[in-house]
């Protein structure tokens, strides 16, 4: 098992050699997860589709909380994709105006906790006012080293790797990079989670099945884990149940396990 331990933690910092209090388990270097269920829940309390996304503000801060008590390092929430603003205006405002009111609400507090804020996605693609919040809350937690809790805001996967092919295109163009020298590493240097780790954890609520352009390079080999559970209704216990899911799992990364070796 421990090396088992350490096979899944060789490709970043270590922290995977981490053990959660409670269970004995490995836990993730990095989770990512997909919020959905937000209008589900609004919807079947007869309410219009804003107030799941207002209540699924409740489930992000009860999951901070639990990751900064489980001593979690990275978290990364996909807040808004590029395929988002197909929504009314009405949504789209709503939801830009909430995400502008988190960050000044809780700016003190994710500084006295130690968090450290990051986003992926193309943030010039956001309304200024939502920059300007996002450039202030990025600046004042630079310092946080507890916990970073990534944002993907205007996030798509494949709009990421055709950036990053675009910015390897240039180089080679401006005779900084020789075509045959443009591998997955070259690539990953150029993608909005450079020098993170891959997530090791993908979590999905409200019970879908598919990925939805979210981080597809970086989740080649994390374990995926999907609850019918709607992010408005998700707490601290679907957390360490996702955990003790994932400690269980035997990853491989396309090898095979110990005892076949
Ligand atoms: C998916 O639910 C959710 C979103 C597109 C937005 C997620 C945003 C939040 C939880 C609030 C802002 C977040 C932060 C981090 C401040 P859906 O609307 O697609 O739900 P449905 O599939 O039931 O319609």
């Amino acid at each position: 098992m421990a090396e088992k331990l350490k096979q899944a933690s060789s490709r970043g910092s270590g922290n995977a050699d981490r053990q959660p209090a409670a269970a004995g388990l490995p836990l993730p270097r990095h989770i990512a997860i997909i919020m959905d269920g937000n209008g589900r829940w609004a919807v079947s309390r007869g309410k219009g589709r804003t107030a799941g996304h207002r209540a699924g503000i409740e489930s992000v801060k009860a999951v901070l909380r639990a990751a900064l008590d489980l001593g979690l390092p990275e978290l990364t929430l996909y807040a808004f994709s590029t395929e988002n603003w197909k929504r009314p205006r009405t949504e789209v405002s709503f939801l830009m105006r909430l995400l502008r009111s988190y960050l000044a609400a809780q700016r003190a507090k994710m500084i006295r906790d130690g968090v450290r804020l990051g986003v992926l996605g193309d943030v010039a693609g956001l309304p200024a006012p939502v920059r300007q919040e996002l450039d202030r809350t990025l600046e004042a937690t630079a310092g946080g080293r507890r916990l970073l809790v990534n944002l993907a805001l205007n996030y798509g996967s494949r709009e990421e790797i055709a950036r990053a092919a675009r910015l390897a295109a240039a180089d080679v163009a401006a005779g900084r990079l020789a075509p045959d020298a443009i591998t997955a590493e070259e690539l990953e240097r150029r993608l909005y989670t450079a020098g993170h780790p891959d997530p090791d954890l993908v979590i999905r609520t409200a019970g879908e099945m598919r990925m939805s352009n979210f981080l597809l390079w970086q989740s080649s080999y994390a374990e995926f884990w999907v609850t019918p559970v709607l992010w408005p209704d998700f707490r601290r216990e679907h957390l360490e149940e996702a955990l003790a899911d994932f400690g269980r799992r035997q990853r491989r990364f396309g090898g095979l396990p110990d005892s076949d070796e």
